[in-house]
This record gives structure tokens, sequence and C-alpha cells, in this order.
């Protein structure tokens, strides 16, 4: 059963700013007030990580935010709402029951009073109160109360954060529309190692900004109606592959193919217009580098998969690169013409098949593991036995005989195949295949991670 999102969808325009440069606190000309007239509520949940809250309210307000802070009982012992009150430039509300609050401002209107609802730090005990709809406290009772979107940040121990419970509420609310940011993989307060850190504030503020981001509607020909990114992949991680790969045959050539990298850039593009965090890993390519996107890149197949496997874990991974079949034995010197006019011969050795490593990982398979198949015919029945041999969820087909101008063109027509599914799209621009695949690959991992058939 599909369920429907319960939580409002965006609203306003998504500034397109790197996440990267955000998160590593670069300042590009629209940093300064990217928040300017934004009014956000923070909600600040009972754990350590509540100290990096206040930082994050510093970050909110240096981009133009007005920024109201909700504590719970738990967050007034590792914080005091004073130092919050000095940050936010506001009063601190921690009380359902208090009359004066109720006669300024009552607590429905502190929950509609706002563009979008933040949970930093949001511990596993404030997450499970949030999934089950309980409200026996202000915090909780805002959220339930409130008809704007609800951004988490978790913390928490890594075995918390791992439990089948929590895992499930996640799942949940996911599933009733909230968004995540994090939590990282790193050491904890508590000293051990694994997921559960919160984001740091500068990520959060990333994730506010691309959860702020407008309908990011992209109108479609051909009566297809409108692909939405919507945000829809915030808190995700995505990894993408693009472009050639080049096997050196000596120090100064190589073989490779005629693959332009432009349809997996756009992928790449539009995963980090629906907020997603992600990496592109790119053979070499004549294309700039996608906003908001960290890119590696690399020249050979091996290269290209020791570049996916170091950028895992992932939600999504799309192997859009056309990845060399076969390396050549390399010379170490530059190969000279033989005196006796003898050419030389290239040895080959089959490369790794990146797409079929990373969907048969027994650990961190990422949920959606998406191939493509270039064909120059029977394009629907090579995709099918490429699903099946690689063992990937969707694979992409597409006719690249040169008659289609494909490769290295603008345009693209494709077919999408699963195991019980064929789509068959009109041809579009390959940014427009590129919101539309990243729209429907956001709806199948919500449907996957409900246990639907995806
Ligand atoms: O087997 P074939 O090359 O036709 O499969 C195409 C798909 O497999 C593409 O998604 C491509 O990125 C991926 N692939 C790969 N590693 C290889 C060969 C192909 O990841 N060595």
């Amino acid at each position: 059963m599909r369920r429907k999102a319960f939580w409002p969808q965006r609203e306003k325009e998504y500034s397109n700013r790197s996440n990267l440069q955000r998160s590593r606190g670069v300042a590009s000309p629209s940093s300064a007030q990217s928040l300017s007239g934004k009014r956000l509520l923070l909600i600040v949940g009972g754990g350590v990580a509540a100290y990096k809250a206040l930082d994050l309210v510093r970050r909110l307000r240096e981009r133009g935010a007005r920024v109201r802070v909700v504590m719970t009982e738990a967050a007034k012992r590792f914080v005091t709402p004073l130092s919050f009150v000095g940050l936010s430039g506001e009063r601190v509300h921690d009380d359902l029951f208090s009359p004066t609050d109720e006669q300024e401002m009552g607590h429905i209107q502190l929950s509609r009073d706002a563009d979008l609802v933040v949970v930093a730090p949001a511990t596993a005990h404030l997450v499970a109160r949030i999934a089950h709809g309980l409200a026996d406290d202000l915090a909780t009772t805002l959220l339930l109360a409130t008809d704007k979107r609800a951004l988490l940040a978790p913390a928490m121990n890594l075995r918390m954060w791992l439990h089948p419970a929590t895992q499930r509420n996640v799942a949940t609310l996911r599933a009733d529309g909230v968004s995540f940011v994090g939590p990282e993989e790193g050491e904890m307060a508590c000293g051990e190692f694994g997921p559960g850190r919160m984001s740091e504030p500068l990520d959060i503020v990333a994730a506010i900004e691309a959860a702020l981001a407008s309908e990011t509607r992209l109108p479609l020909p051909d009566g297809l109606g409108e692909a939405r990114l919507d945000g829809a992949l915030t808190g995700r991680r995505v990894v993408v592959t693009s472009g050639p790969t080049q096997e050196p045959i000596d120090p100064v050539r190589y073989i490779s193919n005629r693959s332009s990298g432009k349809q997996g850039h756009a992928i790449a593009a539009a995963a980090a217009r629906a907020g997603a965090q992600v990496t592109l890993v790119s053979g070499p390519v004549a294309l700039a580098d996608p906003a908001g996107v960290d890119v590696r890149h690399v020249e050979t197949a091996r290269e290209m998969l020791a570049a996916v496997e170091q950028a895992l874990p992932a939600d999504i991974f799309v192997g859009a690169a056309a990845v060399a079949d076969w390396r050549v034995e390399t010379a170490p010197d530059k190969i000279k013409k033989s005196a006796t006019g003898r050419s030389p011969e290239l040895v080959l050795r089959e490369n790794p098949d990146i797409l079929a490593t990373i969907a048969q990982r027994a650990q961190g398979r990422p949920r959606l593991v998406v191939g493509f198949a270039a064909e120059t015919r029977d394009v629907i029945g090579h995709a099918r036995a490429k699903l099946d041999r690689k063992r990937c969820d969707l694979i992409v087909a597409n006719d690249v005989s040169v008659s289609s101008g494909v490769f290295g063109g603008d345009r693209n027509e494709v077919h999408l195949v699963s195991g019980s599914t064929i789509e068959s799209w009109p041809r579009l621009d390959k940014s427009e295949v590129a919101t539309r695949l990243v729209a429907r690959l956001a709806e199948r991992l919500q449907r996957a991670e409900l246990g639907e058939t995806p």
C-alpha cells in the first residue's frame, strides 16, 4: 500500500548553491543572506549535540533567518535557555502550559508561524515520540499541530540509531514526508565510532536551504506532466558515475570511448537540486563540475571503482559512466615504432564491472542501484539481460546507434526497465531525463523503505 505523504510540500524558490561550499563554510556570493526573511522554528532535543544547536542558531541568523527556539526539558540539562536567548535574540519557549505564552502567542500559532520546523538534535526518544504522534510536551505538541514541513537532524548513540525500533520510526516519518539530515558517521561523545553523530551546523544550514527550496517543477513536453524534485532527496546520499574511462596503453596513449558525461552530470546536478548530498565520480570529460556536487575526477575503471567505494555508503548509486570493459597491459615507456615495421600487440585485461560490484555488495549495498545500457539494437532485450546479470534494481536503456545522435548529443530517448515494468519516455533533453529520473528514484526509494515493491 502506498501511503500519501502527510507533511506539506515546499513552496519557495530554491537557491542552487553548493552544499559543499556551504558545508565547508566557503562564502559564495549569495551565502550572506540566503535565508533572509525565512522564519524557522528550532526544536532542541536533549542530547550532547545540543551545544551544536547554539552554533546552528548563529549560522542561521547570519543568513538572515528569524529563529524561534523551543527546548525540551532534557535539552535544558545540556544547554541553558539563556544561551539561546542571547543567540536568537528571542525568548525561548519550553512550557506547554505557560499562561503568559498562551496569552502572547498560542502554541498552535507558534507552530504555524514558521516556514520550516527544524529539530536538532533529534534524539532517539524525540524521534519515537514524533513518529507516534505523541504530544506530551511543547516540542511534540508543536510538531503535531504544525502545518509546515519538518527537518530532523538525528543525534544519538550508534546502537540507538541502528536499532530496528529507531529505523522503523525514521521510515514512518519519512513516509509522512519528514526530511532528515544526517546522522553522520564518526566518533561519538560516548567514545564509540559509527553513525549517530549530528550533522555539522553548516550541513544542517544547507539542508534547511534545500528544504526551503521551491517545488522544482520542470514542465515536460508531450503531456508528461511535471517532474517534481521538491527536495525529495534531502538528507540522502547519492553516488553517480559519469563520462568515459581512459585506459592507458603507455604514458602518452590510451583507449577510451565517446561518452560525453552529459547525462551522468545532469543526473548528479538534479539529485543535488533535490536536496541530496551527491558525489559524482567522473572520468575525463569537457564539462564543468555541477553546482552543489562533490566531484572526484578519475581516469581508469579501477580508479573509478575505488572512488565509488570510498564515496559509499549511499542510498542511491547511479552508474551512468561508460566504463571501458578492458584495460591494456600498460607499457612503462612510450612504445616506439619498430624498425622491422611490426605493429605492437596490445594485451587486454578485463576491467572490474563497477555496477555489478556495487549491486552485489554483501554489506552496505545502496538501496537503489541503477545502471545504464547503451545499445545499438534490441535495446530492451539487452537491458533485461543486464538487469539480471548485474543484479541492479533498474536499467535506463538507450539507443546509442550513430543515427540516434545520443552519444555526445543533448537529447536522449530512454526506457526504464525494472524487474516488473518498462516505462518508455519520449525523446527529451538530457537534463529533463535527469530530473524525471531523480524524481522517480526518490519515489522508488520511499516505496522500497516501506517494504513495497519499488
Ligand atoms: O555491460 P555494459 O557495459 O553494457 O553495462 C552498462 C552499465 O554497466 C552502465 O551502467 C555502466 O556504467 C556499467 N558498467 C560498469 N563497469 C563496467 C562496465 C559497465 O559499471 N566495467
